[in-house]
């Protein structure tokens, strides 16, 4: 079932061939937690787009774009996460990390910043 991004966070079309522009196909938003934001990002996706994508539909993450290959090579969207069920934290690349249920992004990269206050209001998330 494809996920209706229209309805759940009220853009424009516009935004949604944006989004779809850069995404890699997705049927699900996954909860994650970024610095102590619940956000939903796509599956199937990296971390690095689906925060892409969470900006886009949102406003609440911004990224300076020049400091990323988004390709594995340059190492500068070194992000330190925890995943589900673990207590380690540990290093990964964000442009090559997938999204997956119950990760939680504990530092950004520098040149992610999210906004944390005023946050747009959202439909409730799909009972999955
Ligand atoms: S953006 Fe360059 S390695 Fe991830």
């Amino acid at each position: 079932m494809p996920v209706d991004l229209k309805s759940i966070f009220n853009v424009d079309e516009a935004t949604i061939l944006d989004a779809q522009d850069i995404l890699r196909p997705f049927d699900q938003l996954v909860p994650i937690i970024i610095e102590g934001h619940e956000v939903r990002l796509p599956n199937n996706n990296s971390l690095w787009r689906g925060m892409q994508f969470w900006g886009l539909m949102t406003g609440e993450v911004t990224i300076d774009f020049g400091l990323y290959c988004i390709a594995g090579t340059c190492k500068n969207c070194k992000t330190r996460i925890r995943r589900a069920g673990e207590d380690r934290k540990l290093n990964v690349l964000a442009c090559q990390t997938m999204v997956e249920p119950g990760i939680e992004i504990v530092r950004l990269a520098p040149g992610f910043k999210i906004r944390r206050e005023g946050a747009a209001p959202m439909a409730p998330a799909d009972p999955a």
